[in-house]
């Protein structure tokens, strides 16, 4: 994902299957519909079938009662967040304050599954992407 992308229910987002490969990988992302949690599944290749999920967000937790409006924004300052009808319900950044200096960022799901904040500082034409989070 790109800074001002929105996940929206529904949609996916799929790891590589290796570094040097564009081919949908083993690990999937989505947001939840009902409560908003962002899941993290193993997928069987190729057929696809998913494992149990091996990681999810709270989401609910926080949430109101109307089980519904939900998107998984990534700001342009880097920050990830659940929103519910615009409201921030889930900051998946909360803490990481914005480093000094004016950075790229971009939210991967790498081909081990992690979900990854890099950012990269923009003056450094040659400049390597740094993982600030998981
Ligand atoms: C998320 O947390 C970060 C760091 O604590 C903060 O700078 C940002 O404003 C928060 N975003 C929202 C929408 O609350």
């Amino acid at each position: 994902m790109l800074p001002t992308q929105i996940l929206e229910v529904g949609g996916k987002l799929s790891s590589r299957l290796k570094e040097s490969s564009y081919s949908k990988g083993r690990y999937l992302l989505r947001l939840q519909p009902n409560d908003g949690s962002i899941l993290l599944n193993l997928l069987a290749l190729p057929t696809g079938y998913e494992y149990k999920t091996y990681f999810k967000s709270n989401t609910s937790d926080a949430a109101s009662t109307q089980n519904s409006g939900y998107q998984l924004v990534f700001d342009g300052s880097g920050h990830l967040n659940v929103l519910q009808d615009g409201r921030s319900v889930v900051n998946l950044t909360k803490g990481r304050e914005s480093p000094a200096g004016d950075y790229f960022y971009r939210a991967t799901l790498d081909v081990d599954g992690l979900f990854t904040l890099y950012a990269h500082l923009r003056a450094q034409t040659n400049g390597t992407w740094v993982a600030i989070c998981h």
